[in-house]
């Protein structure tokens, strides 16, 4: 009698039965679009017009908008009126306004500011490192625990936040081994939420889920977040293997702005626009208003003198306005 092989165990539609049911029903958007989306813009825009973008996000349901960076204005020119932006936006309730701090320096002028979600920001990669934040990824963590110190006692929630977590633009690919040790010592510091960015968009649904598969032994998925940048194609199928991963938070930009100035050639994140598509295609809540965002992608990128990089927008403003489906 021929034995069963293994393989009846490792039929495709097998799988794909076990992770369907893994999926979240609802989905936090985190809305990276004024900081994520426009850190890499080479023009100033004027702090009313990032103050108008924010303020028209928050009425399109969205709960988490990350609104700017405490960095050094020498290296990010396009976040120095970061205080002026935070100060400057109506803060809704049920809506979180996080911003990022590398160090306790930028945590301090957060505070000053208002902010009460700060993230700190490390990577899988030595060389990022070096080149993002000027320092080691220990040295980096070591600022981050300061960062952590000071938050307790201001009682201000911390998100860490990995990029490199597959590919970096100066040492190619990254083990997954590299992202658990960050990972975990964010997680030990007392992060709530750990964000994992393809910074450079080069992941695929197979090096996604190899890295994910070594993550989630670590770190409760939900403690996890998705970051991708969509450089190669590859940031709604990257999320959609996260959402099968059981991950329920995940990171987008207004209409696919952005890019990270220290990764050279890395495009926008995945568009929230076409995020929110696919999510309320699959039956999963966001509690977004599509068409509000759609509106609000056309406003930003009509002041960045850009066509928008989401499909759903261009489609949505073109053909069927209604259709979702
Ligand atoms: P540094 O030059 O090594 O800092 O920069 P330093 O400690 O030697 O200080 C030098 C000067 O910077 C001093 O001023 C400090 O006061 C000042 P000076 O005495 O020369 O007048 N300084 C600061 N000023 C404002 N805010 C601060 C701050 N800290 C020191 N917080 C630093 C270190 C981290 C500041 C710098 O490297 C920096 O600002 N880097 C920016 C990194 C950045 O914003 N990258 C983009 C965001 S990360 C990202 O996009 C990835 C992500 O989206 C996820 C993904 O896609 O994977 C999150
Ligand atoms: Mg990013």
């Amino acid at each position: 009698m021929i034995p069963v092989s293994l393989r009846t165990f490792r039929l495709p539609s097998v799988r794909f039965y076990a992770t369907k049911l893994a999926q979240p029903t609802s989905v936090r958007i985190v809305e990276v679009g004024p900081r994520d989306g426009l850190q890499n813009e080479p023009k100033l825009l004027p702090t009313a017009t990032k103050i108008e973008l924010i303020n028209a996000l928050s009425e399109t349901g969205l709960r988490v908008i990350e609104v700017t960076s405490f960095v050094s204005a020498k290296w990010v020119p396009q976040m120095g009126d970061n205080s002026e932006v935070f100060k400057g936006i109506n803060k809704l309730s049920g809506i979180s306004y996080p911003v990022l701090t590398p160090n306790l320096k930028g945590f301090q002028s957060a505070i000053a500011a208002g902010a009460e979600e700060v993230a700190v920001f490390g990577a899988a990669s030595e060389s990022f490192t070096k080149k993002n934040v000027n320092c080691t990824i220990a040295e980096s963590l070591a600022r981050f625990q300061d960062v952590m110190d000071a938050a307790k006692k201001e009682q201000v929630k911390v998100r860490g936040y990995v990029s490199t977590v597959v590919g970096c633009p100066y040492e190619g690919h990254i083990k997954p081994a590299a992202v658990i040790r960050v990972v975990d010592k964010l997680l030990e510091m007392g992060c709530y939420e750990i964000s994992l960015g393809d910074t450079i968009g080069v992941g695929t649904p197979g090096s996604f889920s190899k890295m994910l598969r070594e993550v989630t032994k670590i770190a409760p998925v939900n403690m996890l977040a998705v970051h991708c940048h969509d450089t190669y194609g590859q940031a709604l199928p990257n999320i959609l293997t996260a959402l099968d991963f059981g991950i329920g938070v995940v990171d987008a930009s207004v209409s696919g702005l952005g890019g990270c100035p220290y990764a050279r050639g890395a495009s926008g994140n995945a568009a929230t626009e076409d995020v929110v598509y696919m999510l309320h295609g699959l039956g999963i809540d966001t509690g977004i208003d599509l068409q509000k965002l759609v509106n609000v992608g056309k406003f930003i990128c009509e002041k960045l003198g850009r066509q928008s990089e989401s499909k759903i927008n261009r489609a949505m403003r073109q053909a069927n306005p209604k259709v979702e489906c």
